[in-house]
């Protein structure tokens, strides 16, 4: 076999759609590289290749390449597998110690213990891969924590010794909550010089900071929406990383999300009930009767259902929601709960479904035919969010005619167009707080009521474009940049 191939983009990722996902990174890691793709970009998706990724489903076969990793005193095992779909590779990092696990990152206790070796792992055996393959690359574009290593590895080397780095490099940022902060006495498995422990790249408290190297290493960093790059400089969004990133500023791009219309489409969606489009809204309504149906909810066509499809998460602005619950149910409404996440949160909506049966059904489960039903068949979709990176069920709500109400920041306030200005897609609340939060959903609800202008609205929203196409434009122009500096 001859593995010198030429490629332009090494696209890394720890989850890409569909092989292993927990959420929008896994989405936006699957559509990028296939827009880019069409648009003649050379592009290698990598990922590692976890045990509850179904092999024979997707084809995945073993290359036969195997590498041994060094961690200092001890040495791993990785196998390199493969798969080709549409003309993209996609190579997955195999490691029976490291991998081999039903979930990406937790177990039922919270997170594995060992997620830094296993990311570790994971970044030491791309350069080990790009090495042994002697890949030419352009662009090695890394995506939040679990790859920003890699800037740092291909300069340093990964055993110890200095390493010829003929790669630039691009650091997305999903999400910066999640920055990957170790214990320091980890820091002689990574092999790097000692200098590389200096708060000018690593060290962060006294700790290992993993997003922090990459923010700093990487010739590019970009986030996924414009409002929310300009956000992670300011100290309420930074995470204690603004000042790291204010000083990489003029190398910090915003370039908003799109998600992929061939599987959001409600003209063509072959999950809910009946197909509806812009020019004939009548299968909308249809669709929320079967919902109501679904859910054991009295069908009532003119009571609004109020949606939320979430992580339960506090990025996602329960409290908020459960704070502003009682005064909630005052009206003449429904509300409807799809998702998991922490228990806490779990438990409390389990607990609102209990007080208000006939108003508040909440499905703690993790199910795309369901995700599509209710944005399909609600009016109103609640997105509170404290912090929105760039978020898709908003954009997936207005495809399908539901109205978002959203707090005014990051990628809501990217995409939704607050009513009634010119345009407008949605409603956005300015203050984080229950007053302005009740005061927003009160003043949709009155709107709801005016049916000519909920049913603008609603034509309006559908018609919002927030495509793949775009996306791709705007990371090409990136690339090209990065590689002409
Ligand atoms: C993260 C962010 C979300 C973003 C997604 C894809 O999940 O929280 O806002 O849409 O990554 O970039």
């Amino acid at each position: 076999m001859c593995y010198k191939v030429r490629v332009k983009i090494l696209f890394v990722s720890s989850e890409i759609v569909p092989f292993a996902s927990s959420g929008g990174l896994g989405d936006v890691c699957a559509a990028l590289p296939k827009a880019l793709s069409r648009k003649g970009i050379n592009i290698i998706k990598i990922m590692p290749l976890y045990g509850c990724i179904d092999r024979e489903k997707y084809f995945i076969e073993p290359t036969g390449i195997e590498l041994n990793i060094s961690f200092s005193n001890s040495t791993y095992l990785v196998k390199i597998y493969s798969q080709t779909y549409e003309n993209i590779t996609t190579y997955f990092i195999q490691s029976d110690v490291f991998f081999n696990r039903e979930n990406l990152y937790v177990d039922e206790y919270g997170d594995y213990d060992d997620n830094f070796e296993r990311f570790l792992l994971f970044q030491k055996a791309i350069v080990g891969l790009i090495d042994f393959l002697n890949l030419s690359i352009d662009i090695v574009h890394c995506n939040d924590w679990q790859s920003s290593l890699i800037p740092i590895f291909l300069k340093y080397g990964t055993q110890g010794k200095l390493r010829v780095c003929n790669e630039k490099t691009l650091l997305t940022i999903h999400n910066l909550a999640h920055q990957g902060v170790f214990d320091s006495k980890k820091f002689y498995l990574m092999q790097l010089p000692l200098s590389c422990f200096s708060d000018k790249i690593l060290e962060f408290y006294g700790n290992i900071n993993c997003f922090k190297g990459g923010i700093i290493e990487a010739d590019a960093v970009n986030t996924v929406s414009p409002s929310y790059a300009k956000e992670i400089l300011l100290e309420k969004y930074g995470n204690s990383l603004d000042g790291v990133l204010n000083n990489r500023s003029d190398n910090i791009y915003g370039i908003l999300n799109g998600v992929d219309y061939e599987r959001w489409s409600p003209n063509s969606d072959s999950y809910i009930d009946c197909n509806f489009s812009i020019n004939d809204l009548s299968g909308k309504l249809k669709c929320k009767k079967e919902l109501q149906s679904l859910l054991n909810l009295e069908h009532k066509e003119n009571v609004p259902l109020i949606s939320m499809v979430s992580r339960l998460t506090s990025q996602k602005g329960l409290d908020l929601l459960f704070e502003s619950f009682d005064e909630l149910m005052k009206k003449d409404i429904q509300i409807i709960f799809l998702g998991t996440g922490e228990q806490w949160y779990e438990d409390q909506i389990r607990d609102l479904e209990h007080r208000w049966p006939e108003k508040v059904v909440a499905k703690i489960e993790f199910s795309s035919s369901l995700a599509h039903k209710f944005f399909a068949g609600s009016d109103i979709f609640l997105m509170p969010s404290t912090f929105e990176p760039c978020g898709q069920s908003q954009i997936f709500s207005m495809r399908y005619g539901t109205i978002p109400i959203a707090y005014n920041t990051g990628g809501l306030s990217d995409t939704i167009i607050d009513y009634p200005r010119k345009g407008s897609t949605g409603f956005l609340f300015e203050t984080f707080n229950t007053f302005s939060f009740l005061d927003k959903i009160n003043y949709s609800l009155d709107v709801y009521n005016q049916k000519i202008n909920w049913t603008k609205l609603i034509k309006r929203a559908m018609k919002c474009n927030f495509s793949v196409d775009q996306m791709a434009l705007e990371y090409i122009n990136l690339y090209k940049k990065i590689i002409s500096n």
